[in-house]
């Protein structure tokens, strides 16, 4: 070993520079940055239907703590909670029995959506409309329906009209039924949640091909979005590789932010709440919040690019 090596003694250890000091100086500095954010929502309504037809990859997380979190930066926003297990129903505090007003009276006896809607206790800003088990038949119910693609888009278009939020979301169920398919002709974004763990990608190529189906045949504005990274796990080098496999096939898509696998984010639901009022400064929390600023502001460039041609 050279002499000079020798000489220098090594640095003694400081805790400012260990790796969990530099992650919570880096949380600290996202919590500010967000407190400090400020964005606008004009008369523009947007909707996005949360899809992906794996169960278990966080779908209704993405969409209850997506939705809170735009609630919390001043944003109205409407949950349409399309999965018969209601899950999202429940993450937002509301009722949802099976003598409850729901999205399948929406649905299938064409009651107005304003009926059903009910506020989350969260925030006079966080609307839902519930899903009760009931809806478990409506798939089958809705095949001898008129319209049977189209009664979640009248129903959405007739409230709408005297209604105004600034964000839909759409919770669907894990499969690529009817009940999918009224969620992607109501709504002109789709959102993709894909989990950083093994066969993220499996399956994919068939949803995008249902999108473009839609798009022929139901609805000419349906497009992809955003995607969105969840459960993210900073220590595998799989998840690592998940996301950069992402990025490089959808490098428009996905959002910036990635979602951690979090605790105090499987937790919430339990207590009634999205992780925003659960905890709303945990590492999980902060990076739902990011996600909706994203959400937000790549809406806002796109509409300046549209205007730019
Ligand atoms: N970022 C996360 N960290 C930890 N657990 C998570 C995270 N996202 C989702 N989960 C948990 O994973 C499970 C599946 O998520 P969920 O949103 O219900 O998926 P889906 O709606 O696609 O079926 C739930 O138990 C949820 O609490
Ligand atoms: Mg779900």
């Amino acid at each position: 070993m050279p002499d000079s090596e020798n000489k220098t003694s090594p640095a003694p250890f400081s805790f400012d520079d260990s790796p969990i000091a530099r992650e919570l100086a880096d949380l600290t500095s996202r919590r500010k940055a967000l407190a400090d954010v400020h964005v606008e929502f004009d008369d523009t309504t947007r909707v996005l239907t949360v899809s992906n037809q794996k169960g278990g990859v966080g779908k209704t997380t993405t969409t209850v703590n997506l939705a809170a979190g735009l609630a919390s930066v001043g944003a109205r926003v409407l949950v349409i909670d399309l999965d018969p297990q209601g899950n999202a129903s429940t993450a937002l505090g509301i009722p949802h029995s099976a003598d409850v007003a729901s999205i399948y009276d929406v649905l299938i006896d064409e009651e107005p959506l304003a009926d059903v809607i009910q506020t989350s206790p969260e925030s006079p800003n966080l609307l839902c409309a519930p899903s009760t088990i009931n809806l478990a038949g409506a798939e089958i119910e809705l095949v001898s329906k008129v319209a049977r693609e189209h009664r979640l888009r009248t129903a959405l278009d007739t409230y709408l009209r005297d209604n105004h939020v600034d964000f839909v979301f759409i919770d669907c169920p894990p499969s690529l039924g009817l009940l999918t398919i009224n969620a992607f002709t109501a709504a002109t974004e789709v959102l993709i949640p894909i989990q950083c763990e093994y066969y993220a990608l499996e399956g994919l190529s068939q949803l995008l091909g249902s999108v473009t189906m839609i798009q022929k045949h139901l609805n000419t504005s349906l497009h992809l979005s955003t995607i969105l990274l969840t459960m993210y796990d900073g220590r595998t080098r799989l998840a690592q590789q998940v996301a950069d496999e992402v990025r490089t096939h959808f490098p428009e898509t996905v959002l910036t932010t990635v979602i951690p696998r979090s605790v105090r984010i499987s937790e919430a639901p339990s207590f009634g709440q999205t992780v925003i009022a659960y905890d709303g400064q945990s590492v999980g929390a902060v990076a739902y919040r990011e996600a909706a600023v994203e959400i937000v502001r790549r809406g806002h460039q796109q509409k300046s690019d549209e205007g730019a041609h």
